[in-house]
């Protein structure tokens, strides 16, 4: 382990030397430097120590992540030119309209396009990330039925779902029930049936789910959730597997959150911030958080905050707009016959893997996939091992390992999102460390248990970490 900045620090060093004092010193009440403890280093000592540590770090600009269900692709660097240039970077939330047209317009169009994308007929880009959007949109529907005075309290979930769905259903005051998957890993629609009622606000789905599986049955369950009078939620998280071929709006769903912070390109995973824009059908268009960005018939751009029945602000401002600046240009790079090519490129990828693996590597539910597969490592179990093992020893190898342990219902899930951006030369050489540690684990189990012998930090101690915690450096 490097040391940290703090032990480094000597007494009297600093950073930068200002020039003398030409004007009386005035006394003023805040803490000092000193006062706070922050470490005292030189310039070049401190630019060589973060250095260092971004050296030790695995990042997607190191190496292969298939991090399911986080599409980790290629964030082209023309999106950071964009959301560098000065009248979008320099911008201030506060400066009046009039002088904002150019960001206005771009809100306006990425609305457009993201509508366009999805089925939907308004977006509000102000949410922050994607469980963001969740509470939103799950705001969005109370609000709508409490507009129509009934009471409805049940977000139905699958067992097949993202954390996050239930845990913001639960913020959102509601009450989760969980619905099964059937044996090809979508929704059992006699369960979904024996769980519909009037007290039903809505299905939270992701399809693809989260097993990388379309739901053949979606518009039957829409029927069906519709005809007990409850809404249908979209986590569009992960659209690699469908954008440009299939739309949420088409299959029936009247919100819907998509991550411009995945398929949309902009970093995320610690190089953040994300944003999770969410949409709507007509009927929840009153109810969007304010401001919304609004063009006049002089074609003018203005933020409309008039809007009564508002569920109000969900974040500051109008999100995080440097994000729907890259995301914007990465649409525009792209354009449509892009998106659907990264969507074939996205599925293929993904299918081409799984079949260089499948049969080494147990595939629960054996279909063809979309975006991303999950294989159970169920059988590491008889020589000692566990799903843990498996990813750390793909570390040692050089990759960012997949996603683990979710979703639920896949014993030792390991779940695989290649995404579009990477070779045919990378996906195999992926696939010969899969399968070498496949082997490893029946020959040789102690290289997964010691696994990671090559990196900065090695085996972190689980149990201890969550038990006990160290969250400060004194
Ligand atoms: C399917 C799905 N839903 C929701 C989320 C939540 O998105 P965020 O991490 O931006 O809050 C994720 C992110 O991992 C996801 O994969």
């Amino acid at each position: 382990m490097s040391e940290l900045i703090f032990e480094k620090s000597k007494h009297g060093c600093t950073g930068c030397s200002l020039t003398h004092l030409d004007v009386p010193q005035a006394e003023i009440d805040i803490p000092t430097r000193a006062g706070i403890g922050l470490p005292t280093l030189s310039e070049p000592e401190v630019v060589r120590h973060f250095t260092n540590l971004s050296r030790k770090n695995f990042a997607l600009d190191i190496g292969f992540y298939p991090l399911g269900s986080c599409t980790m692709k290629y964030n082209p660097k023309v999106n950071e030119d964009m959301a560098a240039l000065p009248g979008f970077a320099q911008l201030h939330p506060y400066q009046p309209d009039s002088s904002a047209q150019g960001a206005l317009e771009l809100l306006w169009e990425l609305d457009r396009a993201l509508c366009e994308i999805t089925g939907m007929d308004r977006f509000t880009l102000q949410p922050a990330a994607g469980a963001h959007g969740e509470l939103t949109g799950l705001f969005l529907i109370a609000r709508y039925f409490q507009e129509k005075g009934q009471k409805r309290d049940i977000v139905l979930v699958p067992d097949s779902a993202h954390g996050t769905n239930p845990a913001s259903a639960a913020l959102a005051g509601c009450q989760v029930v969980v619905v099964r998957s059937d044996s090809r890993g979508g929704v059992d629609l006699e369960d979904l049936k024996a769980k519909l009622s009037d007290r039903v606000m809505a299905l939270m789905l992701t399809n693809p789910n989260t097993l990388g599986l379309f739901d053949e049955n979606i518009l039957t369950i829409a029927e069906l959730v519709h005809a007990v009078g409850g809404l249908l939620y979209y986590d569009g998280a992960n659209l690699e597997g469908t954008c440009g071929y299939a739309r949420p709006g088409d299959m029936g769903f009247d919100v819907v959150h998509v991550n411009l912070h995945k398929t949309f390109s902009t970093p995320h995973g610690g190089g953040g911030p994300g944003s999770g824009p969410v949409g709507v059908k007509e009927m929840l268009e009153p109810f969007l958080p304010v401001p919304v960005v609004t063009k006049k018939a002089d074609g003018a751009f203005a933020l409309d905050w008039e809007r009564p029945q508002t569920i109000g602000m969900m974040r500051s401002f109008l999100g995080n707009f440097l994000v729907a600046v890259k995301a914007y240009t990465y649409i525009l790079s792209l354009g449509g016959t892009g998106l659907r090519q990264m969507t074939a490129d996205a599925v293929l990828n993904a299918n081409y893997l799984l079949s260089l693996v499948k049969g080494t590597y147990e595939l629960p539910y054996d279909r063809i996939c979309k975006h991303e597969f999950v294989l159970s490592t169920h059988k590491f179990g008889q020589w000692g091992l566990k799903v843990t093992d498996v990813a750390k020893r793909l570390l040692d190898k050089g990759f960012h390992a997949p996603t683990i342990a979710f979703p639920l219902i896949v014993d030792g899930a390991l779940m695989v999102e290649p995404t579009e951006t990477e070779s045919k030369g990378t996906l195999e050489s992926f696939a010969k460390a899969l399968l070498e540690i496949e082997e490893e684990a029946r020959t040789h189990p102690e290289l997964l248990k010691e696994a990671p012998r090559h990196t900065p930090v090695r085996r972190i101690d689980d149990v201890a970490a969550n038990r006990s915690p160290v969250l400060r450096w004194k």
